[in-house]
């Protein structure tokens, strides 16, 4: 199920002057099953961008076409919100309810499914996000550790079963151990086939999930493309305030120390260690 963006336009209203509209011009096609990785300087307009993916916002000019639906479509926004997860930047803010259970269920139960079929969704999700449905479904979401309400809120909208999933910044403020448990849960998610479009400030994160990179600049599409062709135009990048991820940046390192590696540009630091112990191994004849 293609997700388009069209001639996207967003202003917000309240915009001071001289600061151009928040999306401006954005066309792009997320085909199905990618891992879209969007980034772009603060205030470039990744979460605006976000927004527009299930119809949170909706373009002040073009058109977001979920599975050729449009997003501006008022009768068909549930059937958009059914099919794009969207999970906000610090989504444990919006825990509410007194249970687990409960919290994870809202959704769900939103889109009318039965109460069985709520109670498999919610067990599911709760599962997938890596918690002990037992341990943790009648607790208040309140009662648990920062990484586990994130994950509780995330469950919240998994438990939707979007075939998109959209998530802003969603290891922001965690600590190494919750970033590579969110990571796995948007990687095992994926591996089930969900579309998952997320924005981060990490470039090693975007360089090490993402199939196709969404770079913005002012609320425009600077780049797009493979990892390993976004992250070679350094200059492009470093232009607009980003950096490309450290494997990338010590290889250009090594290569003007005289020593060049073999293969393509590496994108992580196992690509990294790899390609310079086989420079090593070989010796002076590794290219
Ligand atoms: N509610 C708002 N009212 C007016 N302008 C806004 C509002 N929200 C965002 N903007 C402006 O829109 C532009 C894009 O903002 P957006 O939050 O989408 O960027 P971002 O890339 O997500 O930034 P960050 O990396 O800081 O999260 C910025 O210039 C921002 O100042
Ligand atoms: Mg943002």
């Amino acid at each position: 199920m293609p997700l388009a963006f069209e001639h996207v336009t967003y202003s917000y209203g309240s915009q001071v002057d001289g600061m151009g509209p928040a999306l401006d011009d954005v066309s792009l096609t997320i085909a199905d099953g990618e891992f879209v990785g969007v980034i772009g300087h603060t205030g470039s307009g990744k979460s605006t961008f976000a927004e527009h993916t299930n119809g949170l916002k909706v373009p002040t000019s073009g058109r977001v076409l979920v599975d050729g639906i449009p997003t501006s479509d008022k009768k068909a926004r549930r059937e958009v919100r059914r099919r794009v997860g969207y999970v906000m930047q610090y989504p444990e803010y919006q825990l509410f309810a007194e249970t687990v259970r409960e919290d994870v269920g809202f959704g769900p139960r939103n889109l009318g499914q039965s109460d069985d079929e709520v109670d498999r969704s919610v067990r599911e999700a709760i599962e997938l996000v890596g918690l002990d449905y037992d341990e943790v479904a009648d607790v208040s979401p309140f009662d648990l550790s920062g990484g586990q309400k994130r994950r509780v809120a995330m469950a919240g909208i998994i438990a939707m079963r979007p075939h998109i999933l959209t998530v802003d910044e969603p290891m922001a403020g965690l600590d190494p151990q919750g970033r590579h448990e969110v990571l796995g849960i948007l990687r095992e998610l994926h591996r089930r086939g969900t579309t998952v479009i997320m924005v981060s400030h990490s470039m090693d994160d975007v360089a090490r999930e993402a199939d196709h990179v969404v770079v913005l600049d002012h609320g425009r599409l600077a780049d797009e493309g493979d990892p390993r062709t976004v992250f070679s135009h350094e200059e492009r990048l470093h232009r607009i305030g980003l950096d490309v991820p450290r494997a990338a940046h010590v290889a250009h390192d090594l290569a003007e120390r005289g020593m060049d590696l073999p293969g393509p540009c590496p994108l992580t630091l196992e690509d990294l260690a790899r390609a310079i112990a086989k420079r090593l191994g070989r010796g002076g004849d590794a290219r």
